[in-house]
């Protein structure tokens, strides 16, 4: 039986590539260098189906001009925010993401970055690798303690949810805020806010969990920021965008945030340059769901999901 053709968009983990080279006549870029919409178009040039990424940008004049054969667009992510949904439906392709197999990965990143800037770690390993440290001193590097404090996590999906699962092994009161409040067996005790001025006054620590997209494009500005108590801690796991840059960086500065903890931006990957200057603020890669058990399973689901598109049957992973 001929096999699919698919345009792998980014360069994979092996185990990835190797089940892709297994269930289709793989395309894939050794070179991972970021297609421009018309070298994507180009590549995908009698592709059944295409595997992307976060990066990639698959807005509505790319997907407009993709071939007639693609059907199916896996990504290899949770987040769609890069694939207009929109203009996939019109063009009657479907796609596929990543769910379940990266919130506990990404949940300890979140958790990484609550810990590592309350405990000013960054400041810490830079004072040291700088030859600074002249050793222990009563007054270094006080930071805030986590545990007792009060967590507010905006989108308590699946991520948010696993956060909540972590922190609250440290001790921490979880409160949340999303567009409807859970069922007792996945709230789990959690306090369930219906309005942002509610939520916002309880979060000494808060962890964005929400989805990217217009829907949350800079959910956390300048008022909500000063809603917050003054010295909170702000961590953010899931997008950039979620973020107006400008009045975080702000609050930075004048300790209304005490501190920051970012793997995500806006532009990625041209953070603003304001966090750098920034010492209260730990800064990563983006690396969310960077374990090589979790980026093999994601890849296993994406491909997964590809092949039932194609084969005419609904998979789990579809996006709605
Ligand atoms: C996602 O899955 O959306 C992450 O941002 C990449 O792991």
């Amino acid at each position: 039986m001929t096999k699919a053709t698919l345009l792998v968009t980014r360069r994979l983990p092996a185990a990835v590539e190797d089940r892709a080279a297994r269930l289709f006549a793989a395309r894939f870029n050794p070179e991972d260098r970021i297609y421009t919409s018309a070298e994507l178009v180009r590549h995908a040039e009698g592709a059944d189906a295409i595997l992307t990424a976060p990066g990639d940008r698959l807005d509505a004049a790319t997907i407009a001009a993709l071939p007639a054969s693609v059907k199916a667009i896996g990504t290899f992510s949770v987040g769609f925010d890069h694939i207009d949904i929109t203009a996939a439906r019109a063009r009657r392709i479907s796609v596929c993401n990543t769910p379940d197999v990266l919130s506990v990965a990404t949940a300890e990143i979140a958790m990484l970055l609550i810990l590592a800037s309350a405990r000013r770690a960054g400041e810490g390993e830079r004072m040291l690798r700088a030859g600074k440290w002249h050793g222990w001193a009563p007054t270094q590097l006080l930071g805030t303690q986590v545990s007792g404090r009060r967590l507010g996590i905006f989108g308590m999906g699946r991520i948010g949810r696993e956060v909540a699962r972590m922190a609250a092994a440290f001790g921490m009161e979880i409160h949340y805020r999303d567009q409807a409040r859970l069922p007792p067996d996945l709230e789990k005790g959690a306090i369930f806010h219906d309005n942002d001025a509610t939520f916002l006054a309880q979060c000494q620590v808060l962890s964005l969990n929400a989805p990217g997209g217009e829907g949350t494009r800079h959910w956390l500005n300048a008022a909500r920021i000063a809603q917050l108590p003054r010295g909170a801690v702000v961590v953010n796991a899931a997008r950039g965008t979620l973020i107006d840059d400008a009045a975080l960086i702000a609050a930075l500065k004048s300790g209304h945030v005490a501190f920051a903890g970012l793997d995500v931006y806006n532009n990625e990957p041209a953070l603003d340059p304001g966090y750098l200057a920034l010492e209260n603020v730990v800064l990563l890669p983006h690396l969310g769901s960077a374990t090589v058990e979790t980026r093999d399973a994601m890849g296993a689901l994406a491909l997964d999901g590809i092949a039932a598109i194609l084969a005419g049957q609904r998979p789990k992973n579809l996006v709605e």
